[in-house]
């Protein structure tokens, strides 16, 4: 294996707007970063919500390695015989076991195995089975068969996300969380070599209500009555972070990656 593993994580990208930044600037961070795996949080990417066979067909077409989700997972139902046949999507381990999908994958690239795990919060979101122990689970089946695992915690709850990075460390390469569209400055590798961050952001509207067009978002909010809402096409953004890595299993960095679209 190469001695320096490098991950990039995308947040979260949200409708056309947030593929079209994607597409755009990943090439430029190729260069600039060098990832050996990109991984991108594809939850919103069909007009903010879900992810259809085509987008993520395209996604991985640009070389994007694994595709995580999270609550609009099964926003498309075109999306469920797609989960079953293709291994480098996943969907949160700790969704019924009857639901379409893996949680759980392994990615290769340069000789470099690669464990890609998806969890959901369980506080403020629905997920059939409890996310600790599911998570220590993903960690086990993954055991002595990968160089590295990422752990993609999709959650509303700050101290889900920061008890699960405390729970894992030491046995992850690193736990990124998503969902709340809005990145977090506590991004840092913990004392046994996992690196950690609570929100990484989205790949989309800035100048929308986390990608919702503002103005609508505000009319729900002020009114409080029902609002068609569509996606922002306003300021975007791409958020991520680079996890870099020298041995298996372990961070030396997280930096995060905030790029003007
Ligand atoms: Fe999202
Ligand atoms: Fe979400």
């Amino acid at each position: 294996m190469p001695s320096e593993v490098r991950i990039l994580f995308i947040g979260d990208v949200v409708g056309g707007l947030g593929r079209r930044t994607l597409l755009k600037l990943l090439p430029e961070l190729r260069e600039r970063l060098d990832p050996t795996f990109v991984v991108v949080n594809g939850e919103n990417s069909a007009g903010g919500l879900g992810i259809t066979p085509k987008i993520a067909d395209e996604l991985f077409a640009h070389g994007v390695d694994a595709v995580t989700l999270g609550n609009h997972a099964y926003k498309r139902r075109e999306i469920y015989p797609y989960l079953d046949r293709e291994r480098r999507i996943v969907r949160p381990a700790n969704y019924l076991r009857s639901h379409p999908g893996r949680g759980v994958t392994v990615v290769e690239r340069d000789g470099v195995r690669l464990g890609v795990v998806n969890l959901s919060g369980n506080l403020f979101l629905q997920a059939g089975r409890p996310l600790f122990p599911e998570a220590d689970a993903a960690v086990a089946e993954l055991r002595g068969k990968v160089d590295h695992i990422l752990v993609d915690v999709h959650a509303e709850a700050t101290s889900e996300k920061i008890g699960l990075g405390w729970h894992l460390d030491g046995r992850v390469t690193a736990v990124v969380g998503t969902h709340t569209h809005v990145p977090t400055a506590d991004l840092r590798v913990l004392p046994g070599g996992s690196a950690y961050i609570t929100d990484v952001g989205m790949t989309g509207p800035r100048g929308g209500v986390i990608g919702v067009r503002k103005e609508q978002a505000i009319e729900a909010m002020l009114t409080q009555l029902p609002v068609r809402f569509e996606t922002s096409e306003d300021d975007p953004w791409l958020m991520g972070v680079l996890v870099s890595c020298s041995q298996p299993l372990r961070a030396d960095a997280i930096e995060q990656v905030l790029e003007r679209g």
